[in-house]
């Protein structure tokens, strides 16, 4: 199995593309939504504040080693205190959607149990007041990685009682912010949070076991389907999806060998979430390949799993090219680097072409009644120049290369229907911690002063136009 976020060692590709394609808001369907997107943990701060209880990303950050800078985001934008400014700014970018996460543990500080803190549900009240008032449709994640601390301890993600907490936590969300949110995303990236939190380890919260991760993959996805009705009831006119990250595979060379892996690795990495998704249950060649590693799964999940959604979030960053390697795992598999290529600063490939074939395939296999790329983004090493403007002219690229990859699905007959650029802010970005700038507005950590980027500036004339 691939890592998500290949180690910081990648090296970058001397390959600068900074080209401007002519790309113009008009030749998108009059109704597409523009966003942007963040999540909770990586721009809130304020950990302690309002009764909010320990999250799983509090704990992994205070163990020693586990984020690159030492960091937390304990502090992060200090959103919590400065939401209005930062939808000022998403409503001066020209956006009309807004896409954030609730942090469970501002909800239910223990997880679970007793009345969800008033505190808490009344900042995203607050919140999503003030996008509705600044013309920004809410788009709420109910599950962007910060688990409650207290339900690690009783397993987390591994158990199949956290699911009840999830439909617990859930409910009272849905019930207080339902009359104003309408668009709601169960889960994201249950990918990330299964193997990278609980196979690699490099995100909270550090477990390293394969069988793990496939039984927390299960239980969110089983979390996902039990949601969907409980939504449902609890929002007249909601809107449910989930959002997966899903990456087009290539393979390494014409060999049959690669050629199966490919397969295994598209079965594992895309499959596994989008045919259960769909009522086709888990991928039979992936669970012949698992063998002990198969979840446990009970009568019953497979149908709830595949509860019918009104939108499927896709997070698009980058495409993978894929070796066989009969000693890696039970998929055998192993994404390796396609040299020469442009990279971002993280090392992830740039490939809008990839985008495109990703959203045909998933479209083409799968027919969901909609799309939203629920984020898109590129990290760069931002300069501050001496008139204090940012010039990222990377970032403004590989953005206008990927909104004109949109355009082109949206010509094949893909039901794209919005994109949410990822970010908004530069933020804590997970076990990188701030070394990894994705935002349109540049955030100094030390004055929590925003500047808008040359990237975010283009963005914004691109919606005015
Ligand atoms: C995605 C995450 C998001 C952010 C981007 C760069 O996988 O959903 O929180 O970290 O990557």
């Amino acid at each position: 199995m691939s890592t998500d976020r290949p180690a910081p060692t990648v090296p970058q590709s001397d390959l600068t593309v900074i080209d401007l394609p002519e790309v113009r808001r008009r030749d998108f369907p009059a109704d597409f939504l523009w966003g942007s997107a963040t999540a909770s943990y990586q721009i809130e701060g304020a950990c302690d504040e309002d009764g909010r209880g320990e999250s799983i990303w509090d704990r992994f950050c205070a163990t020693p080693g586990r984020i690159r800078d030492g960091s937390s985001g304990a502090v992060a934008c200090d959103h919590y205190h400065r939401w209005p400014a930062d939808l000022d700014l998403a409503r001066t970018l020209g956006t009309n959607a807004y896409r954030f996460s609730i942090a469970w543990p501002r909800i239910f500080a223990q997880g679970r149990g007793g009345k969800p803190n008033a505190k808490g549900l009344d900042f995203y009240s607050r919140l999503v007041d003030g996008a509705l008032e600044r013309g920004l449709q809410p788009w709420a994640t109910l599950y962007h990685w910060d688990l409650p601390q207290a339900l690690q301890e009783q397993g987390g993600w591994a158990t199949r009682s956290t699911v009840s907490a999830y439909l617990e936590y859930t409910d009272a969300v849905t019930r207080h912010l339902g009359d104003r949110v309408k668009h709601w995303i169960t889960q994201n990236e249950p990918w990330c949070t299964s193997f990278l939190g609980h196979h690699e380890g490099n995100h909270a919260p550090g477990v390293r076991n394969y069988a793990t991760a496939m039984q927390v993959c299960h239980h969110l996805l089983l979390s996902h389907g039990l949601a969907v009705p409980e939504i449902r009831r609890n929002v007249p006119q909601g809107r449910v999806g989930i959002t997966l990250s899903l990456h087009p595979p290539t393979a390494a060379s014409d060999s049959a060998a690669d050629a199966a892996a490919v397969s295994r690795h598209d079965g594992s990495r895309n499959r596994w979430f989008l045919d259960p998704l769909n009522g086709r249950g888990y991928p039979a060649d992936v669970l012949a390949l698992l063998g002990p590693a198969a979840p446990r799964v009970l009568p019953g999940d497979l149908e709830a799993i595949a509860a019918a959604t009104d939108f499927l979030g896709i997070n698009y960053y980058f495409p993978e090219m894929v070796a066989d390697a009969p000693d890696a795992g039970p998929i055998a598999t192993r994404v390796v680097e396609r040299p020469g290529v442009e990279r971002t600063a993280f090392g992830w490939e740039v490939s809008p072409d990839g985008m495109v074939t990703l959203l045909d395939r998933v479209w083409r296999d799968y027919r969901p009644a909609e799309i939203y790329l629920t984020e898109n983004g590129s990290t760069y090493d931002d300069v501050v120049r001496p008139d204090g403007s940012i010039l990222d002219l990377q970032r403004r690229s590989y953005l206008a290369r990927h909104l004109r990859a949109a355009q082109q699905a949206i010509a094949r007959g893909v039901p794209l229907k919005g994109y949410f650029a990822w970010s908004l802010l530069d933020n804590f970005e997970w076990a990188e911690g701030y070394l990894r700038r994705f935002g349109l507005t540049y955030v100094d950590f030390d004055t929590q002063k925003r500047t808008l980027k040359a990237s975010g500036e283009w963005y914004r004339d691109f919606l005015r136009a």
